[in-house]
This record gives C-alpha cells, sequence and structure tokens, in this order.
C-alpha cells in the first residue's frame, strides 16, 4: 500500500516537473491536493487502512502530500516572476519620454491690472467694496447731486430699465451706498463693471472701473494728490510726470482731471496724446458737501476726497493697446502675451 504512494509521488512529480506554464500546474494542484484530488481522496480513507501498517502508510502519505506541495509552490512561483517580467517587457514603460503639454490660462489683462491697483490702494490702508450694477437711479444720480433734469445727465448715455432703475453708469453709487451704512474714518476702492449706450471704436457698452474714496476729518487736496501720484507713479513708473487740471463733477467740487504725461512721447507731443505731450486718465475731487448731506454726515466736520477711473483705459496705455476690441474677443494670441 505505501508503495501506492510512492508511486502517486513519482508520477505526480513527473507531471509537475512537464508542467509549462501556471494553468498547468493550478490543474495538477487541484488533481492532487484539491478538495476531490488524488493525495486528498487517500487522507480521506486512512481510517480504512489495516492497523499494522496504517503508521507508516500515514507518515509516507503526510510527507508525499507536503513534498509535492512544496515542489508545486516553487514551480508556481517561477512561472509568476517570469510572467511579470515578460510583462513588463511587453509594455515596457519609456520614463523620458515628454509628457502631454496641458496649456496652463492666462489672467485676462483687465484682471491683471484691475489686482494690481487694488494692491496699490490695499497697501495705503484703503479697503475693497461692491455695489449692484442694476442700481437704483437715485443712487446712480439723485444722491450724487446730479437731480432729474440737471444737464449734467447727458454727461452719460444712461441705459434705463424702469423710470427709477438704471444700468449704473459709474462705480460712484457705490460711495453713497458705503457712507450711508458706515460712519468715518473711511478708506474705500470700488471696482466693478459699468454700462453707457455708446458703443464705437473707443467705448464699449460695458467697461470697468475703479472707484476710490477716503472720508475723515482734515482730509484735504493734498492728501488727493500724494495719493494719486503715489498710485500713478506705481502704474506707470516712477518717473512719470503726472498733472492736475480743473474740471468739473456735480459730486466733487473742487473737482479735477488728472492726466499723465504721453506713455508714448512722453511729453513732446504724438498722436496719441494729439500734440499736448498729456494723457487725461481719470476724475476726481473733493466730495461735495451735498453729498455728506444726503448721507447724513456733518459736512463741517468731515471732509473727503474721491476718484474714479476706467481700467481698460489704465490698461491699454500701460501695455500700449491700440484697440479696445482686443479685451473682449478673447483671442488666445492677444491674452497670452500678458
Ligand atoms: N464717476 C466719474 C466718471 O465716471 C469719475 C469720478 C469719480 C469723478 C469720483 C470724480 C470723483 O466719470
Amino acid at each position: 500500500m505505501v508503495e501506492d504512494i510512492l508511486s502517486i509521488k513519482a508520477i505526480a512529480e513527473e507531471e509537475i516537473k512537464g508542467a509549462n506554464d501556471l494553468k498547468a500546474i493550478q490543474s495538477l494542484r487541484v488533481k492532487y491536493l484539491g478538495k476531490k484530488g488524488v493525495l486528498t481522496d487517500k487522507i480521506k480513507s486512512l481510517g480504512s487502512v489495516p492497523k499494522e501498517i496504517r503508521p507508516e502508510y500515514g507518515k509516507t502519505l503526510n510527507e508525499t502530500k507536503n513534498h509535492i506541495e512544496s515542489i508545486l509552490n516553487q514551480k508556481e512561483s517561477f512561472f509568476k516572476a517570469s510572467e511579470l517580467e515578460s510583462g513588463l517587457k511587453a509594455n515596457r514603460i519609456d520614463v523620458t519620454v515628454p509628457g502631454n503639454f496641458i496649456p496652463a490660462g492666462h489672467k485676462h489683462p483687465i484682471s491683471r491690472v484691475l489686482d494690481e491697483i487694488v494692491d496699490v490702494f490695499s497697501s495705503l490702508g484703503f479697503v475693497i467694496e461692491e455695489g449692484p450694477e442694476i442700481e437704483l437711479d437715485y443712487y446712480n444720480f439723485e444722491a450724487l447731486n446730479i437731480p432729474r433734469d440737471h444737464p449734467a445727465r447727458d454727461m452719460q448715455d444712461t441705459f434705463y430699465i424702469t423710470d427709477d432703475v438704471v444700468l449704473r453708469t459709474h462705480t460712484s453709487p457705490v460711495q453713497v451706498r458705503v457712507m450711508q451704512k458706515n460712519k468715518p474714518p473711511l478708506r474705500v476702492i470700488a471696482p466693478g463693471k459699468v454700462y453707457r449706450c455708446d458703443a464705437d471704436v473707443t467705448h464699449t457698452p460695458m467697461f470697468h472701473q475703479i472707484e476710490g474714496f477716503m472720508v475723515d476729518e482734515h482730509i484735504s487736496m493734498g492728501d488727493l494728490k500724494g495719493a494719486l501720484e503715489l498710485f500713478l507713479h506705481a502704474i506707470f513708473g516712477e518717473d512719470t510726470g503726472v498733472r492736475f487740471r480743473p474740471s468739473f463733477f456735480p459730486f466733487t467740487e473742487p473737482s479735477a482731471e488728472v492726466d499723465i504725461a504721453c506713455v508714448m512721447c512722453g511729453g513732446t507731443g504724438c498722436r496719441l496724446c494729439k500734440g499736448s505731450g498729456w494723457i487725461e486718465i481719470l476724475g476726481c475731487g473733493m466730495i461735495n458737501p451735498k453729498v455728506f448731506e444726503m448721507v447724513g454726515y456733518d459736512p463741517e466736520k468731515y471732509t473727503g476726497f474721491a476718484f474714479g477711473m476706467g481700467i481698460e483705459r489704465i490698461t491699454m496705455l500701460k501695455y500700449g493697446i491700440d484697440d479696445l476690441r482686443l479685451f473682449f474677443e478673447n483671442d488666445k494670441r492677444f491674452l497670452e502675451q500678458f
């Protein structure tokens, strides 16, 4: 009987030797060691083996089972390793191949300049406020000292939604909204979109402005000049000439327009500055006491300055862009330059 086991062992060894892939090993494992495997069957029927030979028979059976198991395992790990190796060879990864190029986005030049302007004023302690683009006539005009029949309304071609509601024509209404809600001292900048019924080579119906204002006791025209000169030098360069020219806005008194020395000719006169050497860049002034009265501030106690500018215009002058439409066409060849 012991011989039976030894001959099973010899056959199994022979078969395992001849197996030449993982699959063959797996089916041999089932054949000899599976639930209904040849050796498993022998173990199950151990009870019917005569007592006298049972110890030796059992020992041989057990040794054979362990032996077969171990040579199966050996061969199996050999096949697994060579399968992995040939898989790696077949799907070789070349780590030196350059990766796929994923183009990065660019900040729009308008956003870029807006961020720069905000940075300069933040460093002076100004905080950002925002107001609605669909605005009450009251905030856009009335409270800024522009009554219904005032000729100044013709300065700005307004989109009316109803008699009392407009698309804001400038960011100045944010002055009124902020002052109504807060007590001085105030240092605020208010960027945003504004709308005017106007479209030609140098005008689009929507454009961006940034408003700034400061209110406290003893604020003077000198503070206004200092802040704006610092700002314009930061944006256009330390040596840029800056001049203040008397002007008129209903919500500031006195009012001024600020020019910088022409960015193209430096002041000698050219096509861009129409020979004057200067380029108008923003409007400003001391906040009109009438506006303070509208928001309930004491005009005897408080003074303040305000200014407003178009961001498209500043961007065009800063980067030498000569066509406003480029900002809105989203041509990547243009946008990628910034
Ligand atoms: N709101 C004015 C405009 O749009 C600019 C301005 C703002 C002027 C603040 C004076 C003070 O033209």
